[in-house]
């Protein structure tokens, strides 16, 4: 009989810690061992099928308070982090001690220089040493690496957008030129955290940017990309009166002589992958073509004077979160990369 891939999930009574719950539910490869809250707020047990409607019956273990004895004793074979960054980087280095692997949705382990962490992220980072194993799992971009790895540091869901989009055309950019990232993003990407900003009255009927210049995924992407902090890339976040998905609008300049063919070329990196789907130029994507699903669709139309705009969707909680991170689980432990996902 197959041994499962046994997983569990801190942060399960999160937003993208209960997508994980659907998709690892129906896994056919994978069975959930525990999932824990921060039981901050609630010290009982949640039960298994109230962490997400579309769980409806489904059967597997209550979310209790996370502890790291209760943890240990479920005996994962992998841990899913859908916690916040600080939480991430503290629990991450005892999981791998006790033997797990360790996927973490958060940002504790995607920049690859600590000294990063305090400017972007408030905090010294406890484990300076993992940052250097971590595997970055943009998974298209991903090779051998993921195989077998012992932590991976699923990417955020702006530059999940940003990166799919822009890096297979990097070679056709012409050089010096600005990028211009305009990502608009819906509400669950703030998480479930209560904040004013968030608030229905404030988001209604309303639509803003913030962050410019003090986002944490810019150096995440920046790095990515392979561009040093003052490269000429502005990312423009926005705040969408919906629940969920990323709409990214990106403006580049091409190297003299680029046409649609090229960009074309370009992006048939992504043929026969099942997550990313290209359309043909001139046909752009929309949120609704891909919130639900684990997939990014990517647009894009040539202007005059070498000029770009592309457009990538995906939805934040799953190919910016949750599916991106089984997708990754599915590498690392050599099932079918679609498994739970289609
Ligand atoms: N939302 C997105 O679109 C998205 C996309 C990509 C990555 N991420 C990242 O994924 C992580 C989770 O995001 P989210 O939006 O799902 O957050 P969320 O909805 O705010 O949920 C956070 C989860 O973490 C738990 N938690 C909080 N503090 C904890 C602690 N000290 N120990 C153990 N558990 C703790 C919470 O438990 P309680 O329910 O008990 O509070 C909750 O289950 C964050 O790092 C976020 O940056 C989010």
């Amino acid at each position: 009989m197959e041994r499962k891939t046994r997983a569990a999930i801190l942060g399960a009574t999160g937003y993208s810690g209960a997508e994980l719950c659907v998709l690892l539910a129906r896994h056919s490869h994978a069975e959930i061992v525990s999932v824990f809250s921060s039981g901050k707020k609630d010290v009982r047990p949640v039960p298994f099928a109230r962490l997400h409607p579309l769980l409806g019956r489904a059967a597997g273990p209550d979310a209790e308070p996370f502890s790291q004895g209760r943890l240990d004793a479920s005996r994962p074979d992998v841990v899913f982090l859908a916690t916040p960054n600080e939480t991430s980087a503290e629990v991450a280095p005892k999981i791998l001690d006790s033997g797990a692997k360790v996927i973490d949705i958060s940002g504790a382990f995607r920049l690859r220089d600590a000294a990063d962490y305090p400017k972007w992220y408030g905090f010294e980072h406890p484990a300076p040493g993992l940052l250097a194993e971590a595997v970055y799992g943009l998974t298209e971009w991903c090779g051998e690496e993921l195989a077998g790895a012992r932590l991976v540091a699923n990417p955020g869901c702006y530059p999940t957008s940003v990166l799919l989009a822009l890096k297979p055309l990097l070679a056709l950019l012409a050089p010096g030129e600005a990028v211009v990232c305009d990502s608009k993003s819906g509400v669950s990407g703030a998480g479930k955290k209560s904040d004013v900003a968030y608030s229905f009255s404030e988001l209604d009927g309303n639509f803003k940017a913030y962050g410019v210049g003090v986002h944490r995924h810019e150096p995440e992407m920046r790095q990515e990309l392979g561009l040093s902090h003052e490269a000429p890339f502005v990312f423009v976040p926005h705040l969408l009166p919906v629940v969920r998905g990323i709409l990214t609008t990106l403006h580049v300049t091409f190297r003299a002589g680029v046409g649609a063919a090229d960009v074309a070329a370009a992006f048939a990196r992504y043929d026969g992958q099942p997550f990313v789907r290209v359309r043909p130029a001139g046909e752009l994507p929309e949120l609704r073509d891909v919130v639900g699903t684990p997939r990014a669709d990517i647009g894009f139309a040539l202007l005059p004077g070498g000029r770009g705009v592309l457009v990538s969707v995906i939805d934040n909680l799953l190919k910016g979160a949750a599916s991106q991170a089984v997708q990754n689980m599915n590498r690392v432990f050599g099932h079918p990369e679609t498994e739970g996902l289609s």
